[in-house]
């Protein structure tokens, strides 16, 4: 599976760092060609001459040695995939903020290709809010984030922050080349899941709207190596690990959050239920029960799909959802052209079996020039890898 693939291991300082052995067996075995490069601290946990003489090559830890300069730019091209681990609590940091302190900061800095990592560290470390902090800028920068393990530590203490076993780490890296990975390198932003528009603290306006169809999108596009950015009101739907998460409320947060970088994706989905109108007044206090009419004044809230319709860049794909209870094509073709939208993609709450809360959904997706295409009721997972494909033939 691996021949003819190169990997540059990284290795930094850790006390997994012995395990960076066993995984090197691991990818020599199954056909990989693969370099070493260390940071002075890993080398005071295994020797570096454990890893020449394994790999065959001369590992790399300085930026010179006898007078010849490393070529970290070289390097970072020759991989196709730098895979750190163990990666400690001070490489996390370091990369998170671009610091180019070593040799290794210098690889990471001027790659091309890929990178994976596999945290190792203490519990109090790795739960510390600044590592999570780190973990989710490097989520967002698009590094692939692997799991840690809950078990004995080095401190002695028992808990989160080991680093995964060198197979479980093979296994990634083998389904990392083994899967499709039609959206490397793709910056896609998915919206998800209802708006929630406060009347007073207590009291709200939102719609049923439950995720399932935003997130089983959003984790399509993760699953074929694109950097996807989830924006989505409250749901209980999980998340992927490898997704950079922005929780808003409001229609006018969800607003906000989506324009603050729109120019920079390629791929835009929307598939948030926004709500078409909030209270124009927020109460501060509870109101009290005193009439026996009560009169809410509403305001139109910004239309985020609209909006990005207007701003749309030449290479940007844009696709929305259209929800109709009646005259459903007539409306969707309405909406593709009114948003500027490529795609519509539309589901009806008529049709069994579609709609909110559910796992299944029917849709038919509309596009310029007379585009129709009608899906049978599928799992909502199954529909997701349909707009996928639609999206990649896409011109
Ligand atoms: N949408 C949006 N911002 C809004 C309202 C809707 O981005 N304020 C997006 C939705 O995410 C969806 C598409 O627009 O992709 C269509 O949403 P829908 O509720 O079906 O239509 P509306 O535009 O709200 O129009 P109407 O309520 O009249 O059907």
């Amino acid at each position: 599976m691996l021949k003819a693939k190169k990997i540059l291991l990284c290795v930094t300082g850790s006390i997994a760092a012995y395990k960076a052995v066993y995984l090197l067996r691991l990818l020599q075995r199954d056909g990989a060609s693969v370099r070493i490069v260390m940071t002075k601290e890993a080398t005071n946990f295994v020797s570096s001459l454990t890893f020449s003489t394994l790999s065959k090559e001369r590992v790399l830890i300085d930026f010179t040695e006898n007078d010849n300069w490393e070529n970290h730019a070289l390097l970072g091209r020759w991989a196709d995939l730098i895979l750190i681990a163990p990666a400690s609590c001070n490489t996390i940091a370091l990369m998170a903020h671009g610091i180019c302190n070593n040799l290794l900061q210098a690889v990471y800095l001027s790659a091309t290709c890929p990178v994976m990592l596999a945290p190792a560290m203490d519990e109090d470390m790795w739960k510390h809010p600044a590592t999570q902090r780190n973990i989710q800028q490097l989520i967002h920068d698009g590094i692939k984030v692997l799991d840690v393990a809950e078990g004995e530590l080095a401190s002695g203490l028992f808990g989160k922050g080991r680093m995964i076993e060198p197979e479980e780490v093979f296994k990634e890296v083998i389904h990392f080349f083994s899967k499709k990975e039609r959206f490397v390198g793709k910056k896609i932003l998915v919206t998800a899941g209802p708006t929630v528009e406060p009347i007073d603290p207590v009291r709200f306006i939102s719609n049923h709207s439950s995720g399932k169809m935003g997130v089983a999108i959003a984790d399509a596009f993760v699953a074929e190596g694109g950097v996807v950015t989830l924006v989505h009101g409250p749901m209980t739907e999980k998340v992927e690990k490898g997704i950079n998460e922005v929780s808003v409320q409001t229609a006018q947060e969800m607003y906000s959050s989506c324009l603050k970088e729109l120019s920079t994706f390629d791929i835009i989905v929307m598939a948030a239920a926004v709500a078409d109108y909030s209270p124009a007044e927020k109460s501060n206090e509870k109101i009290k029960k005193t009439q026996d009419f009560l009169r809410i004044d509403l305001k139109k809230t910004p239309d985020i799909l609209a909006e990005a319709g207007k701003r749309k860049k030449e290479n940007q794909i844009l696709i929305g959802f259209a929800l109709e209870t009646e005259n459903g094509v007539e409306n969707a073709l309405k909406k593709l052209d009114k948003k500027n939208a490529d795609f519509i993609i539309l589901n009806s709450l008529r049709d069994q079996g579609a709609g909110f809360g559910k796992d299944t959904n029917k849709i038919s997706i509309f596009g310029k020039k007379g585009f129709r295409k009608d899906f049978p009721l599928k799992s909502k997972r199954e529909l997701a890898y349909d707009i996928l494909n639609l999206i990649s033939q896409h011109p």
